[in-house]
């Protein structure tokens, strides 16, 4: 019933499996995806909301970007808030026109299961007790159960696109391989409201109430979050709770009202940092939050696990089309550089913009201090944006056949 031999097994239908299976695909490459999830369920999955200029790229050049182009609001700006004022970060201005897109991330999820299931891709869903065998040899194989009947998948190469929970990453024999973490001592207490757009752009604010950030889904519904105790419980916090600590937080010197619509969606996010090290092991490699997680202050987790995959991509076509492992081996190393960029500047936004409990006097002054001079100094404001619009991706090394993506090839990558 299922397919028995891939070249690519890819466990998990995230946004990193999903675009990787896609480019695979475009450039030759057959891969199949076990998901444990329904499709109903993956598609209603609310989390990441922030594309950053390279995934915007990508994403329409490998044609699954028609109706993000569509649908997705473009912004040129963010709005740093604090001491009961605004300071516009013009993003644009600053990173020679790249730009963040405002478009839900399981929105992008419905576009790329619609992709790879019409240019015939396998996607399994709802995939039991996925297991990976054999990864420290070149014939691993994939053990899962559909509806209680046992399936084997054989592959060339098994790719852990699992998140933080997945099987993947604890696979791998704990003494092969190094992880460094951090959890933040508070969380984020996420809504969503009926309501047209509280600002043009994103507010990221920070009180000495604690954090809050104003963001949007469409033009009819909004998306806020505040700093919260991670133990917290949402039953404690009905609407109008929510509403006058998001007054208080957000209070400026200028009028500002924040329009309380209906809120039909609630819920805690933990915060942590995390990387594993390395990111391969034999014929398995890992991408996205199976190997690592940042909290969402720079709104980076969704952009690193496409940019991993488009390296890992990348690297496959390479041997499959050159027979070079010579990228496969850097794959770890390529992506390690990026993704540690991207852990020191959600750690840099998240230490600036939260309220410590356990500050004294003299760190809130610093704290303050910090955030004067990111509003008033061109520089920091450009190293802010150019982090937050994206870092470029590594320049491919191997020059090879022109990329089938799309037809073209999707040349995004830096010049050195
Ligand atoms: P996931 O999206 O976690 O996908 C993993 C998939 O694997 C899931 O579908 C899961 O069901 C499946 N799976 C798990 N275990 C198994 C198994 N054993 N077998 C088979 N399948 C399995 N990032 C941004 O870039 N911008 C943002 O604005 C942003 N905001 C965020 C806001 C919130 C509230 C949260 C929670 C996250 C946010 N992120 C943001 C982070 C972003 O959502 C994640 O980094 C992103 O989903 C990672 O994609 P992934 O494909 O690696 O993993
Ligand atoms: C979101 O819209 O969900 C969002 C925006 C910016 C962030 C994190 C999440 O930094």
């Amino acid at each position: 019933m299922f397919p028995r031999r891939t070249q690519v097994g890819i466990v998990g239908a995230g946004p990193a499996g999903l675009t990787l299976s896609h480019l695979l695909h475009l450039e030759g490459i057959d891969s199949v995806v076990l998901e444990s999830r329904s499709r109903t369920e993956i598609e209603a999955t609310l989390r990441a909301g922030v594309l950053e200029q390279g995934t915007v790229d990508l994403l329409r050049d490998c044609g699954a970007g028609e109706r993000m182009l569509r649908e997705g609001s473009v912004h040129h700006g963010i709005e740093l808030r604090f001491d009961g004022r605004g300071h516009r970060i013009p993003l644009s201005e600053l990173t020679g026109g790249r730009a963040i897109t405002l478009y839900a991330q399981h929105e992008v999820i419905r576009d790329l299961v619609q992709v790879r299931l019409a240019s015939g891709g396998t996607i399994v869903f709802e995939a039991a007790n996925v297991s990976l065998h054999d990864f420290d040899s070149a014939k691993p194989w994939i053990g899962f159960s559909v509806a209680g009947v046992a399936n084997e998948l054989a592959c060339d190469f098994i790719v852990g696109c699992d998140g933080f929970h997945g099987v993947s990453r604890t696979s791998v024999p704990a003494g092969a391989r190094t992880e460094f973490s951090r959890t933040y001592p508070f969380g984020w207490f996420g809504i969503l409201v009926k309501a047209p757009p509280y600002a043009p752009e994103l507010i990221y604010a920070h009180h000495a109430r604690g954090f809050s950030l104003v963001s949007t889904r469409s033009h009819d519904v909004q998306r806020l979050y505040f700093q919260c105790d991670p133990a917290d419980a949402v039953a404690n916090w009905p609407d109008g709770r929510i509403w006058n600590e998001l007054d208080a937080r957000l209070a400026t010197e200028e009028a500002w009202d924040l329009y309380r619509g209906p809120i039909f969606q609630k819920g805690i996010i933990q915060m942590r940092s995390f990387v594993v090290e390395p990111m391969q092991f034999g014929s398995l490699f890992l991408a996205g939050d199976a190997a690592h997680i940042v909290p969402p202050t720079g709104a980076k987790g969704l952009n690193l696990a496409v940019a991993d995959v488009q390296v890992l991509a990348d690297a496959l076509a390479d041997f499959y089309g050159q027979g070079s492992r010579d990228a496969l081996n850097r794959y770890s190393v390529t992506a390690l550089e990026r993704i540690w960029a991207a852990e020191h500047f959600s750690w840099w936004m998240t230490s600036m913009l939260h309220r410590f409990d356990d500050a004294d006097p003299m760190q809130r002054r610093l704290q303050i201090a910090q955030l004067n001079q990111v509003a008033h100094s061109r520089a920091l404001q450009t190293a802010l944006a150019e982090s937050y619009v994206g870092l470029p991706l590594p320049v491919r090394t191997v020059v090879g056949e022109p990329s089938r993506r799309g037809g073209r090839s999707v040349s995004i990558r830096a010049q050195p």
